[in-house]
């Protein structure tokens, strides 16, 4: 088996990438306010995000009940966001397993898996004082999610984790600064952004300097792998049990087939998308796939 070591060229970036960690890295437990109770005097995600903003349910909802909605949605995310932590995690320490101490990104992805571990256990500490039930993400995308942990390879695998942290980083920057939001939510968006613009600078540089140094076949099984993995991360943003929970009739499909949903997700993988069509990770072959999951 090659070991994909961390290529010189993206030494001097993990550098100044474990500088600005030695400089800002935060405690959820004393960083951030948890005696503030949990009360819906405030959405806890900006509406314009919630899957179901301007479908007929939503129409028919009371400020309150629509705030009611947005703590839930918001539990649910925060349990998504753990479940794809736990995946990410066990990729990075995959990979950090056949790396060397000497590798230039050895320390600094020590230093990613800690940041997650925080963050995992700071969404645990919102659902727990949430007041919904501790959504668990879809039976299907849980075994999928393992099955990918077992399968991805590197490259599919960091593009994963980079399509994750991108739609995240969408709502988490407009959560932070929405004054409709309550401080909490707000709080917890924060200190996300903060840590992760970082993982999402390492995922990016990692994935331009080892694409093309990668065999066919890693390339081909990236390419063919990564929009499954992207279509998985974007439906477990819509939780069927939230609904269920809530008795919206048919909430589900109405928030997955929501154009403005939809909208949302094809601009928070904007980013994402121009990057792997400059590598030439999205090809003619792959293409079509991602239409067809309403990616692009
Ligand atoms: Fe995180
Ligand atoms: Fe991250």
């Amino acid at each position: 088996m090659t070991v994909t070591l961390t290529p010189d060229t993206v030494a001097p970036k993990v550098q100044k990438l474990v500088a600005a960690a030695e400089r800002a890295s935060y405690d959820p437990f004393t960083e951030i306010d948890w005696d503030q109770p949990v009360d819906d005097t405030a959405y806890f995600l900006p509406p314009e995000i919630l899957p179901l903003y301007g479908t007929a349910p939503w129409e028919a909802m009371s400020e309150a009940e629509r705030i009611e909605y947005s703590r839930h949605e918001t539990a649910s995310l925060c349990s998504a966001g753990i479940w794809f932590e736990n995946i990410l995690m066990a990729m990075v320490l995959r990979h950090l397993y056949d790396l060397p101490a000497s590798d230039a990104a050895h320390r600094y992805l020590l230093i990613e898996t800690g940041d997650e571990c925080r963050h995992s256990a700071m969404f645990g500490e919102f659902i727990r004082r949430a007041g919904t039930p501790a959504y668990e993400v879809d039976p299907w995308l849980r075994f999928g999610g393992k099955v990918m942990t077992n399968i991805a390879g590197r490259a599919a695998g960091f593009i994963a984790i980079l399509a994750a942290e991108e739609i995240l980083d969408t709502s988490n920057r407009a959560t932070m600064k929405d004054e409709r939001v309550h401080p909490l939510s707000r709080q917890i968006a924060k200190l996300h952004v903060l840590e992760e613009a970082r993982h999402m600078s390492f995922a990016r540089s990692w994935l331009e300097a080892v694409w093309p140094e990668l065999s066919p076949f890693d390339r081909v099984r990236a390419a063919a792998l990564a929009p499954a993995y992207v279509f998985g991360i974007v439906e477990a943003l819509v939780n069927p049990e939230v609904y269920r929970t809530l008795g919206i009739e048919d909430g589900t499909r109405i928030a997955r087939r929501n154009p403005h949903h939809r909208r949302q997700v094809k601009d928070g993988l904007g980013r994402l998308v121009a990057t792997l069509e400059d590598l030439g990770a999205i090809t003619p072959v792959s293409r079509p796939a991602w239409i067809v999951a309403g990616l692009i």
